[in-house]
Protein backbone atom coordinates (compact mmCIF):
# COMPACT_ATOMS: atom_id res chain seq x y z
CA UNK A 1 0.00 0.00 0.00
CA UNK A 2 1.11 3.08 -1.26
CA UNK A 3 -0.34 7.36 0.31
CA UNK A 4 -0.18 10.33 -1.30
CA UNK A 5 0.71 13.19 0.81
CA UNK A 6 -1.54 16.44 -1.20
CA UNK A 7 -0.63 20.18 0.19
CA UNK A 8 -2.85 19.96 3.47
CA UNK A 9 -1.42 17.20 4.92
CA UNK A 10 -3.89 14.80 3.88
CA UNK A 11 -3.26 11.50 2.45
CA UNK A 12 -4.86 9.61 -0.41
CA UNK A 13 -4.57 5.89 -0.43
CA UNK A 14 -3.97 3.99 -3.65
CA UNK A 15 -2.61 0.82 -4.70
CA UNK A 16 -3.52 -2.70 -3.50
CA UNK A 17 -3.55 -4.05 0.42
CA UNK A 18 0.00 -5.98 0.19
CA UNK A 19 -1.99 -9.78 -0.66
CA UNK A 20 0.39 -10.57 -2.85
CA UNK A 21 2.42 -13.79 -4.36
CA UNK A 22 4.49 -13.65 -0.96
CA UNK A 23 1.30 -13.49 1.15
CA UNK A 24 -1.10 -15.74 -0.39
CA UNK A 25 1.54 -18.34 -0.62
CA UNK A 26 1.24 -19.00 3.20
CA UNK A 27 -2.31 -17.20 3.40
CA UNK A 28 -3.77 -21.17 4.78
CA UNK A 29 -1.02 -21.92 6.70
CA UNK A 30 -0.94 -18.81 8.63
CA UNK A 31 -4.37 -18.24 9.19
CA UNK A 32 -4.62 -21.95 10.94
CA UNK A 33 -1.91 -20.75 13.13
CA UNK A 34 -4.10 -17.78 14.15
CA UNK A 35 -7.27 -19.89 14.68
CA UNK A 36 -8.76 -18.37 11.70
CA UNK A 37 -9.29 -22.15 10.37
CA UNK A 38 -10.92 -23.38 12.81
CA UNK A 39 -13.42 -20.63 13.53
CA UNK A 40 -14.73 -21.08 10.15
CA UNK A 41 -17.37 -23.56 10.20
CA UNK A 42 -19.04 -21.26 13.47
CA UNK A 43 -18.46 -18.24 11.04
CA UNK A 44 -20.38 -20.06 8.38
CA UNK A 45 -23.70 -21.17 10.36
CA UNK A 46 -23.65 -17.50 11.94
CA UNK A 47 -24.04 -16.03 8.86
CA UNK A 48 -26.33 -18.91 7.02
CA UNK A 49 -28.95 -17.45 9.68
CA UNK A 50 -28.41 -13.90 8.70
CA UNK A 51 -28.80 -14.60 4.76
CA UNK A 52 -31.93 -17.04 5.77
CA UNK A 53 -30.16 -19.60 3.64
CA UNK A 54 -29.92 -17.52 0.47
CA UNK A 55 -27.72 -15.32 -1.21
CA UNK A 56 -24.48 -13.95 0.05
CA UNK A 57 -22.02 -11.39 -1.11
CA UNK A 58 -18.70 -11.26 0.79
CA UNK A 59 -15.87 -8.03 0.81
CA UNK A 60 -12.62 -9.15 0.18
CA UNK A 61 -13.46 -12.93 -0.08
CA UNK A 62 -10.42 -13.90 -0.30
CA UNK A 63 -9.14 -17.99 -0.29
CA UNK A 64 -12.45 -18.70 0.58
CA UNK A 65 -12.18 -19.62 4.43
CA UNK A 66 -15.08 -18.38 5.46
CA UNK A 67 -17.33 -18.34 1.70
CA UNK A 68 -16.73 -22.16 0.99
CA UNK A 69 -18.32 -23.29 4.13
CA UNK A 70 -20.74 -20.75 3.91
CA UNK A 71 -21.42 -22.20 0.34
CA UNK A 72 -21.61 -25.74 1.60
CA UNK A 73 -24.28 -24.71 4.20
CA UNK A 74 -26.77 -24.79 0.79
CA UNK A 75 -26.07 -20.34 0.52
CA UNK A 76 -25.40 -18.89 -3.02
CA UNK A 77 -22.01 -16.95 -2.40
CA UNK A 78 -20.45 -14.62 -4.36
CA UNK A 79 -17.70 -12.40 -3.70
CA UNK A 80 -15.03 -9.53 -4.82
CA UNK A 81 -11.30 -9.30 -3.93
CA UNK A 82 -8.41 -7.15 -5.34
CA UNK A 83 -5.86 -9.61 -5.29
CA UNK A 84 -5.50 -12.08 -8.00
CA UNK A 85 -3.30 -14.27 -5.80
CA UNK A 86 -5.92 -14.31 -3.41
CA UNK A 87 -8.33 -14.98 -6.17
CA UNK A 88 -6.52 -17.70 -7.47
CA UNK A 89 -6.47 -19.81 -4.35
CA UNK A 90 -10.58 -19.55 -4.27
CA UNK A 91 -10.42 -20.77 -7.38
CA UNK A 92 -8.12 -23.99 -6.91
CA UNK A 93 -10.55 -24.63 -4.03
CA UNK A 94 -13.65 -24.69 -5.52
CA UNK A 95 -15.94 -23.53 -8.92
CA UNK A 96 -19.15 -23.11 -6.73
CA UNK A 97 -18.72 -19.39 -5.54
CA UNK A 98 -18.40 -16.94 -8.16
CA UNK A 99 -15.59 -14.43 -6.94
CA UNK A 100 -14.36 -11.32 -9.29
CA UNK A 101 -11.86 -8.26 -8.87
CA UNK A 102 -12.65 -5.30 -7.51
CA UNK A 103 -12.33 -2.87 -5.13
CA UNK A 104 -14.75 -2.98 -1.66
CA UNK A 105 -13.55 0.68 -1.06
CA UNK A 106 -15.81 1.33 -4.89
CA UNK A 107 -17.94 -1.78 -5.97
CA UNK A 108 -21.93 -1.43 -7.34
CA UNK A 109 -23.69 -4.99 -8.33
CA UNK A 110 -26.32 -5.62 -10.19
CA UNK A 111 -27.96 -8.15 -7.54
CA UNK A 112 -29.14 -7.36 -4.25
CA UNK A 113 -28.27 -9.78 -1.52
CA UNK A 114 -29.41 -10.74 1.72
CA UNK A 115 -26.44 -10.58 3.19
CA UNK A 116 -23.60 -9.14 2.36
CA UNK A 117 -20.65 -9.26 4.92
CA UNK A 118 -16.93 -8.64 5.65
CA UNK A 119 -14.88 -10.52 8.08
CA UNK A 120 -11.39 -11.40 9.60
CA UNK A 121 -10.78 -7.27 9.80
CA UNK A 122 -10.97 -6.60 6.26
CA UNK A 123 -12.29 -3.19 6.19
CA UNK A 124 -9.85 -1.73 8.33
CA UNK A 125 -7.73 -2.76 5.50
CA UNK A 126 -9.27 0.56 3.77
CA UNK A 127 -6.62 2.89 5.34
CA UNK A 128 -8.62 6.07 5.03
CA UNK A 129 -12.07 7.23 6.35
CA UNK A 130 -13.61 8.02 2.58
CA UNK A 131 -12.77 5.00 1.52
CA UNK A 132 -14.38 3.18 4.92
CA UNK A 133 -17.14 5.24 4.24
CA UNK A 134 -17.62 4.23 0.53
CA UNK A 135 -17.56 0.71 1.02
CA UNK A 136 -20.52 1.12 3.41
CA UNK A 137 -22.03 2.82 0.87
CA UNK A 138 -21.64 0.44 -1.70
CA UNK A 139 -22.32 -3.00 0.79
CA UNK A 140 -25.82 -0.94 1.45
CA UNK A 141 -26.62 -0.55 -2.01
CA UNK A 142 -25.92 -4.43 -2.99
CA UNK A 143 -28.54 -4.87 -0.04
CA UNK A 144 -31.97 -6.56 -0.45
CA UNK A 145 -34.77 -4.42 1.60
CA UNK A 146 -34.58 -6.70 4.78
CA UNK A 147 -30.73 -7.77 4.16
CA UNK A 148 -28.30 -7.42 6.63
CA UNK A 149 -24.64 -6.27 6.28
CA UNK A 150 -22.28 -7.99 8.97
CA UNK A 151 -18.31 -6.63 9.56
CA UNK A 152 -16.36 -8.19 11.95
CA UNK A 153 -13.49 -6.18 13.36
CA UNK A 154 -11.08 -6.68 16.68
CA UNK A 155 -11.30 -3.74 18.85
CA UNK A 156 -8.11 -1.72 18.44
CA UNK A 157 -5.48 -2.74 20.59
CA UNK A 158 -3.02 0.64 21.39
CA UNK A 159 -1.92 -0.65 25.01
CA UNK A 160 1.54 -0.39 25.25
CA UNK A 161 2.51 1.51 22.35
CA UNK A 162 5.94 3.47 23.54
CA UNK A 163 6.46 6.93 21.12
CA UNK A 164 4.20 5.27 18.96
CA UNK A 165 5.70 1.74 18.35
CA UNK A 166 5.24 -1.27 19.96
CA UNK A 167 6.63 -5.07 19.39
CA UNK A 168 4.02 -8.37 19.66
CA UNK A 169 4.92 -11.87 20.25
CA UNK A 170 2.30 -13.27 18.05
CA UNK A 171 3.20 -16.89 18.35
CA UNK A 172 6.17 -19.00 19.41
CA UNK A 173 6.47 -22.91 18.49
CA UNK A 174 9.14 -25.53 18.02
CA UNK A 175 9.27 -24.26 14.57
CA UNK A 176 8.36 -21.34 14.76
CA UNK A 177 8.67 -17.52 16.06
CA UNK A 178 5.95 -14.46 14.98
CA UNK A 179 7.08 -11.29 15.60
CA UNK A 180 4.68 -8.27 15.09
CA UNK A 181 6.55 -4.65 14.63
CA UNK A 182 3.77 -1.90 14.75
CA UNK A 183 3.59 1.72 14.35
CA UNK A 184 0.83 4.27 14.94
CA UNK A 185 0.18 7.05 13.30
CA UNK A 186 -2.78 8.40 15.71
CA UNK A 187 -3.90 11.85 13.76
CA UNK A 188 -5.04 9.43 10.67
CA UNK A 189 -5.99 6.05 13.07
CA UNK A 190 -3.52 4.20 10.99
CA UNK A 191 -1.21 1.29 11.97
CA UNK A 192 1.60 0.40 9.98
CA UNK A 193 2.77 -3.01 10.71
CA UNK A 194 5.43 -5.71 9.70
CA UNK A 195 5.24 -9.76 10.73
CA UNK A 196 7.93 -11.25 11.25
CA UNK A 197 7.83 -14.80 10.58
CA UNK A 198 10.91 -17.04 11.44
CA UNK A 199 11.07 -20.10 10.38
CA UNK A 200 14.44 -22.19 10.56
CA UNK A 201 16.82 -20.27 8.85
CA UNK A 202 14.10 -18.07 7.19
CA UNK A 203 12.58 -14.56 7.67
CA UNK A 204 9.85 -13.72 5.94
CA UNK A 205 8.11 -9.93 6.20
CA UNK A 206 4.33 -9.28 5.47
CA UNK A 207 3.87 -5.48 5.82
CA UNK A 208 -0.13 -4.07 6.73
CA UNK A 209 -1.50 -0.82 6.86
CA UNK A 210 -4.68 -0.92 8.44
CA UNK A 211 -7.15 2.55 9.96
CA UNK A 212 -9.13 1.30 13.06
CA UNK A 213 -12.36 2.38 13.91
CA UNK A 214 -14.01 1.35 17.14
CA UNK A 215 -17.58 0.58 16.78
CA UNK A 216 -19.30 3.44 17.90
CA UNK A 217 -17.52 5.53 14.79
CA UNK A 218 -18.80 2.46 12.69
CA UNK A 219 -22.27 3.23 13.63
CA UNK A 220 -22.15 6.67 12.97
CA UNK A 221 -20.77 5.31 9.28
CA UNK A 222 -23.08 3.32 8.87
CA UNK A 223 -25.69 5.79 9.82
CA UNK A 224 -24.56 8.35 7.33
CA UNK A 225 -24.95 6.00 4.58
CA UNK A 226 -28.56 4.44 5.82
CA UNK A 227 -27.71 1.86 7.89
CA UNK A 228 -28.62 0.52 11.61
CA UNK A 229 -27.03 -1.48 14.08
CA UNK A 230 -29.50 -4.52 15.14
CA UNK A 231 -27.49 -6.81 16.60
CA UNK A 232 -23.72 -6.66 17.99
CA UNK A 233 -21.68 -9.61 19.45
CA UNK A 234 -18.13 -10.62 21.37
CA UNK A 235 -17.57 -13.83 18.88
CA UNK A 236 -19.47 -15.99 16.03
CA UNK A 237 -21.11 -18.10 19.27
CA UNK A 238 -23.37 -15.53 20.22
CA UNK A 239 -21.25 -14.60 23.48
CA UNK A 240 -21.76 -10.95 24.59
CA UNK A 241 -19.50 -7.83 23.42
CA UNK A 242 -18.28 -6.25 26.85
CA UNK A 243 -15.63 -4.24 28.09
CA UNK A 244 -13.12 -6.75 27.39
CA UNK A 245 -14.22 -8.18 24.15
CA UNK A 246 -10.93 -8.47 21.54
CA UNK A 247 -13.15 -8.07 18.51
CA UNK A 248 -17.04 -7.57 17.83
CA UNK A 249 -19.28 -8.75 15.06
CA UNK A 250 -21.83 -5.80 13.64
CA UNK A 251 -24.80 -6.40 12.20
CA UNK A 252 -26.42 -3.27 9.93
CA UNK A 253 -30.07 -2.90 8.45
CA UNK A 254 -30.99 -0.54 6.05
CA UNK A 255 -33.45 2.21 7.15
CA UNK A 256 -34.46 3.04 3.84
CA UNK A 257 -35.55 0.84 1.52
C1 LIG B 1 -7.69 -10.50 6.02
S1 LIG B 1 -7.92 -11.14 4.42
C2 LIG B 1 -9.50 -11.93 4.63
C3 LIG B 1 -9.79 -12.95 3.60
C4 LIG B 1 -11.06 -13.75 3.88
N1 LIG B 1 -12.22 -12.88 3.89
C5 LIG B 1 -10.96 -14.45 5.22
O1 LIG B 1 -11.76 -14.14 6.08
O2 LIG B 1 -10.06 -15.27 5.39
C6 LIG B 1 -8.32 -9.69 3.50
C7 LIG B 1 -8.72 -9.94 2.06
O3 LIG B 1 -9.26 -8.73 1.55
C8 LIG B 1 -8.66 -8.44 0.30
N2 LIG B 1 -8.67 -6.98 0.17
C9 LIG B 1 -7.98 -6.07 0.89
N3 LIG B 1 -8.26 -4.81 0.51
C10 LIG B 1 -9.17 -4.93 -0.49
C11 LIG B 1 -9.86 -3.99 -1.30
N4 LIG B 1 -9.68 -2.67 -1.16
N5 LIG B 1 -10.73 -4.45 -2.22
C12 LIG B 1 -10.93 -5.78 -2.37
N6 LIG B 1 -10.30 -6.73 -1.64
C13 LIG B 1 -9.44 -6.30 -0.70
C14 LIG B 1 -7.28 -9.07 0.36
O4 LIG B 1 -6.75 -9.33 -0.92
C15 LIG B 1 -7.56 -10.33 1.16
O5 LIG B 1 -7.94 -11.40 0.34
Amino acid sequence: MQRKFNRAGKSKVFGDSGYDENLASVYEKLTNMMGKVAEADETATFLERLSSGRTAFELGIGNGRVAVPLSECGVRVEGIDNSDCMLELLAKRTDLIKAWKGDIADFSLEERYDLVYCVHGTFTLLCGRAEQIACLRSAAKALDDEGALVIELRVPDLDGFVSCQKITTTLVDRENTILNAEVHDPLNQNLRSTLLWFSGTSVRRFPQHIRYVYHQELDTMAEYVGLKLVERWGDWGGGAFTDVSKRHISVYRRTTS
